[in-house]
């Protein structure tokens, strides 16, 4: 899809406020934290030890929530991200980690990053997706960097109704996003994923439904996520490169 000038879809807010990614001090920040705890118990239930040792590139890394952790467990990240500030926030934590040797960090939009092919057991697409034009291109890239059997980990929104209020506008309503930062239109179907992902040699092994939990998103006032059987809203998926792209 080309974006048009009509289209939300604002990364402002991670370049403006890229400080506040590891402190408390921005709601946005302070639920995407959150929904990172839930994320990163998710990929130790998948990898358990594969993780020590694996090489992981996380595609639009932001501050690096995903990435350092990863490091922690004893995996060398490489992190990319379209936003400097972030990819300092995210410089910064990893030093203030100890793992800054294992896990680095560039900028770069991640439909085209200069990393070699076919050099990553793991790669993420966490929470980007939804911000990205081509999807396909981005699918393609993440094909390119992993090797045959590496595994691609994607959390992203669904093109729905559902999720267009309450993604939408309810979080940007009650502010927990600022207002314009997503826009549905780009938000990518489970079945079109699929059928991207199966073009660039991605298997999809399993899709995952996710929803917020209401009371407790209202009570901590920063978003609590679950899993749960519907994709409506958000969802995440797994594949598992098996051919070489032409
Ligand atoms: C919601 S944040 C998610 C960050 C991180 N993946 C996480 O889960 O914490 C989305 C990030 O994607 C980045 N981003 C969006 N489009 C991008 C692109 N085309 N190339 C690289 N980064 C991109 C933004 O700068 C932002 O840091």
């Amino acid at each position: 899809m080309i974006l048009t000038a009509a289209m939300k879809n604002d990364l402002e807010i991670y370049e403006r406020a890229a400080h506040a990614w590891w402190d408390g001090s921005d709601r946005t920040f302070r639920s995407l934290q959150r929904v990172k705890a839930f994320h990163l118990a998710e990929l130790e239930r998948l990898f358990g030890s594969e993780l020590h040792g694996a090489s992981v590139v996380d595609l639009g890394c932001g501050g690096g929530l995903l990435s350092v952790p990863l490091a922690e467990r004893g995996a060398s990240v490489i992190g990319l991200d379209r936003s400097p500030r972030s990819v300092r926030a995210a410089r910064d934590a990893a030093g203030r980690a100890g793992v800054s040797k294992r896990c680095r960090f560039g900028v770069a939009d991640l439909c085209g990053s200069p990393l070699e092919a076919n050099a990553f057991d793991i790669a993420l697409l966490s929470d980007v997706l939804e911000h990205v034009s081509d999807p396909g291109g981005a699918l393609r890239e993440a094909a390119r960097l992993l090797r045959l059997g590496g595994r691609l980990y994607l959390n992203t929104f669904n093109r729905t109704r559902r999720a267009r209020w309450l993604a939408v506008a309810l979080a940007e309503g009650l502010g927990y996003v600022p207002r314009g930062t997503h826009d549905w239109r780009l938000f990518v179907r489970p079945e079109e994923l699929r059928a991207l992902a199966a073009a660039v040699g991605l298997r999809c092994d399993e899709v995952l439904g996710e929803a917020p939990r209401i009371c407790a998103t209202l009570r901590a006032g920063a978003l609590e996520m679950r899993r749960g059987a519907s994709t409506a809203v958000s969802y995440t998926a797994v594949f598992t490169k098996v051919e070489v792209p032409a």
